[in-house]
C-alpha cells in the first residue's frame, strides 16, 4: 500500500526530523552513536519515527542532521551487498528488516552547522520545500508517541480549523517543568475532548507558574508561517533558537493553534530511564522476544529473586 493509499487525507508530504542535537543526555554512549540510531529493541528509534510518518501519509523525510552525523542518513540507504549476502544465506526475515527503513520515504538531509536550537533545525528545512507545501510535519525522533496515528487525527483538525496542531500529553503536574506546557481552553464546537485550542506556549515552566498539566509531546503539524516567524524572533536561553518562542509569536499575531491530547503511550528516547521503559513496552508487545522478557522480569521482580553468586577460590 502506499503512503497516499493508507493515509488520503494526509495535510503535508514532508517530514521534518530534527537529529543535529548533541544528545548530552546519553553520554557516553552518544560520543560516537548518534541517539537516533540507538536500537528500541532491534530497531533505531528515527526508523520507528520514519515509520509513523509514512503511515500518516508523507512522502519525504527531511533529516536534519550535523557533521559528522552521516549515519543517521547512511540508514535509509539501500545496502545490496548486506542484501545479497543475506539472500544467499536465506535470512529473509532479516533482509525484510534491513529493507524496511530504504523503502519508507524519500529521504533528504539538510545540515544544522551548530546545534543552536530545536526551532533553528525546523528552519533549515525552509531551502527543501517545493513552493506548494503548506504545511510540515515535525517528528522529534527523541519522542515515542504509541500506538501510532496522532498524526492523522492531527490533519484532521488543522483541515476542519486551519493553522497549526501539536500533540500534548497529560503530564502529573510535579513534572511539568520538563517540557513546553500548553496555556489552554476548550472548543466550545469541538466533537472530541481531546481537541483544545492554544492561547499560549511556556518553556519549562515552574511547577507553580504552568498553565495547565498538557505537555508538547514532540508532534507537530506546523503551517509554512512557521518559517516566518522563526526569523523574527530572538534566540532564548543558552543562544538557542526555540521553536516554542515561533509558536507563541505566531499564536500572539492570532495564527490558530490547536492540540491533540494522546491519551496513549509516550516515551523519551532521549535519556536512558525513558528509552530502556520504551524498549521493555516494545519488546513485551514482540512475539519474537516478549514471552522470554516476561519470563525473566516476573523471576527477577519476585521478592525471592536472589542473584545466583559463583565462588571462586
Ligand atoms: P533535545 O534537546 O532533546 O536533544 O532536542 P539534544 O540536544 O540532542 O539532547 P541533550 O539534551 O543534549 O541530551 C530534541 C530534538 O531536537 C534535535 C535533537 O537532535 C533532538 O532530536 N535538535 C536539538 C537539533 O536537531 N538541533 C538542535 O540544535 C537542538
Amino acid at each position: 500500500m502506499t503512503a497516499a493509499e493508507k493515509s488520503p487525507d494526509a495535510c503535508f508530504r514532508t517530514a521534518v526530523v530534527p537529529a543535529a542535537g548533541l544528545g548530552t543526555r546519553f553520554l557516553p554512549a552518544t560520543k560516537t552513536v548518534p541517539k537516533e540510531l540507538l536500537p528500541v529493541v532491534d530497531t533505531p528509534g528515527i526508523e520507528l519515527v520514519a515509520g509513523e510518518a509514512a503511515d500518516s501519509g508523507a512522502r519525504r523525510l527531511v533529516i536534519v542532521t550535523s557533521p559528522g552525523k552521516d549515519g543517521v542518513v547512511a540508514h535509509f540507504v539501500e545496502d545490496l551487498v548486506l542484501e545479497h549476502k543475506l539472500e544467499e544465506r536465506g535470512k529473509f526475515q532479516l533482509l525484510e528488516k534491513v529493507r524496511r527503513a530504504p523503502g519508507l520515504l524519500d529521504v533528504t538531509s539538510v545540515v544544522q552547522d551548530e546545534p543552536k536550537g530545536l526551532g533553528h533545525a525546523v528552519a533549515q528545512a525552509e531551502r527543501v520545500l517545493d513552493d506548494d507545501e503548506d504545511a510540515i510535519a515535525v517528528l522529534l525522533p527523541d519522542d515515542l508517541v504509541l500506538p501510532r496515528g496522532v498524526l492523522d487525527v492531527m490533519c484532521r483538525v488543522r483541515r476542519k480549523r486551519g493553522g497549526s496542531v501539536l500533540c500534548a500529553i497529560d503530564v502529573p503536574k510535579d513534572q511539568v517543568s520538563s517540557y513546553g506546557v500548553f496555556e489552554v481552553e476548550a472548543v466550545p464546537d469541538a466533537v472530541n475532548p481531546n481537541v483544545l485550542k492554544v492561547n499560549g506556549m511556556v518553556e519549562k515552566p515552574a511547577m507553580e507558574d504552568a498553565p495547565s498539566t498538557f505537555a508538547a509531546a514532540g508532534r507537530y503539524i506546523l503551517d509554512r508561517a512557521v518559517f516566518d516567524a522563526l526569523r523574527r524572533i530572538e534566540p532564548g536561553a543558552g543562544g538557542e533558537l526555540q521553536l516554542t518562542d515561533a509558536i507563541s509569536l505566531m499564536i500572539a499575531e492570532g495564527h490558530p493553534v490547536h492540540v491533540v491530547v494522546h491519551r496513549g503511550a509516550r516515551h523519551d528516547l532521549g535519556n536512558p530511564g525513558g528509552y530502556l521503559r520504551a524498549a521493555v513496552d516494545i519488546a513485551l508487545d514482540s512475539d519474537e522476544y516478549g514471552p522470554a522478557l516476561r519470563e525473566w522480569l516476573e523471576q527477577r521482580l519476585s521478592p525471592d529473586w536472589a542473584p545466583q553468586l559463583t565462588q571462586y577460590e
